[in-house]
């Protein structure tokens, strides 16, 4: 985004330590913005991917809660944000179904903690940086619920959450909607599909899968396998993202895809093949056949698909990556950051605490 006056653009970017967050992180102190990193280091959030951050004035980092309100608005007072990136959340489906309080917690009072400080910080402001501000909050296709095997989410689509995960981000969403409305703070919020790519912690289906396939593990698949998901590769949502703070109309919602959609059965088998191609099983068996099927998740959304030619017709944008090459590249880098991975599967990600 443009800044107001010479200074660099800042971002206050939450959630900075995650798997998107932090690819969003890596590329904006390379564009040469300056980043305010706060998150909270629950065991999704990894300082091993900022690794190449430190000494980096324009990246600074603080561990803390987005919902910590006297935290948040220090960070502002002290930093002066162009912009709020909010990717803070717990994320994982599954883990919403074991323990959805959590959830609630950062997802909707968290969300909620941050939306009042950033009012209460853009009301302070004048001029042109009142006018240039935003709050950004990252979303997912996931309010939309279920769809048969027609359609896609537009983001006119009703929500309709199946899930404790996308009944929270639901939430928020409203909240952000509401904050608009409300008190006219200037908001955006992106609706995204399944992303992959560099940095994702090991317990989403993609480097779930590369993982134990590399191991020559059994390879469990939910149900018949014939869930749909759009895919889109992370950079392409981190390019979506900034072109929306960039040129976004103020109180709108994008759906950001990547026109893409595989059953799940079809992403599993794709990493069999390019795993066989490059690192074959010392027996030689085809690593599909290590395919388990295993009881499907309660409330399984059977497919996504979304429409994003609002984003790209209004804002010019477009995925730099098809689903092919990016699961290519997205295994390339697996493969060569497998010191990365070990850290996350032993814990020893956790011990250190870089940067603080
Ligand atoms: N992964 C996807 O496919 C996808 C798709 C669409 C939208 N999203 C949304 O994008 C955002 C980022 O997703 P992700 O996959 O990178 O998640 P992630 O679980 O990898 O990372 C979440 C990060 O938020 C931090 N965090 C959690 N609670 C916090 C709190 N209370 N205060 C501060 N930090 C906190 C964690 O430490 C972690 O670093 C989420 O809001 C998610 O809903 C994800």
């Amino acid at each position: 985004m443009n800044s107001p006056s010479s200074h660099a653009t800042t971002l206050l970017v939450t959630g900075g330590a995650g798997f998107i967050g932090a690819n969003f992180v890596l590329q904006a102190v390379a564009d040469g913005l300056r980043v305010v990193n706060l998150d909270k280091l629950t065991y999704a959030g990894n300082l091993d991917t900022l690794a190449s951050l430190q000494g980096n004035d324009r990246h600074v980092f603080v561990q803390g809660d987005i919902g910590d309100r006297a935290l948040v608005a220090k960070l502002l007072a002290e930093y002066r944000p162009d912009a709020i990136v909010n990717f803070a959340a717990e994320s994982h489906v599954d883990r919403s179904i074991d323990g959805p309080a959590e959830f609630v917690q950062t997802n909707v009072v968290g969300t909620l903690g941050l939306l009042e400080c950033a009012r209460d910080y853009w009301r302070g402001l004048e001029g042109a940086a009142r006018e240039a501000f935003r709050f950004l909050h990252v979303s997912t296709d996931e309010v939309y619920g279920s769809l048969g095997d027609e359609g896609q989410f537009t983001e006119t689509t009703a929500y309709a959450p199946n899930s404790p995960y996308s009944a929270s981000k639901a939430a928020s969403d409203h909240l952000v909607r509401a904050f608009h409305h409300t008190y006219g703070l200037p908001v955006l919020t992106t609706n995204c599909s399944n992303n992959y790519g560099p940095y994702q912690f090991p317990e989403k289906l993609i480097p779930l899968v590369t993982a134990k396939a590399l191991a020559g593990e059994a390879l469990p698949v939910y149900g018949d396998g014939l869930n749909i998901r759009d895919w889109l590769f992370v950079g392409d949502h981190c390019s979506a993202i900034r072109r929306v703070l960039d040129a976004g109309r103020v109180g709108e919602t994008y759906n950001v895809g990547g026109n893409a959609e595989r059953t799940n059965i079809t992403v599993v088998k794709t990493i069999c093949a390019l795993l066989d191609q490059r690192r074959p099983l010392a027996d030689g068996r085809a690593r599909e056949s290590l395919i388990t099927y295993v009881k499907d998740r309660p409330g399984h959304d059977r497919r996504y698909a979304i429409d994003s030619s609002k984003l790209q017709r209004e804002l010019g944008w477009k995925p730099s990556q098809t689903f092919e090459s990016g699961i290519a590249a997205t295994l390339d880098w697996y493969l060569d950051h497998q010191p990365w991975v070990q850290r996350v599967l032993d814990g020893s990600y956790r011990m250190e605490r870089l940067g603080q």
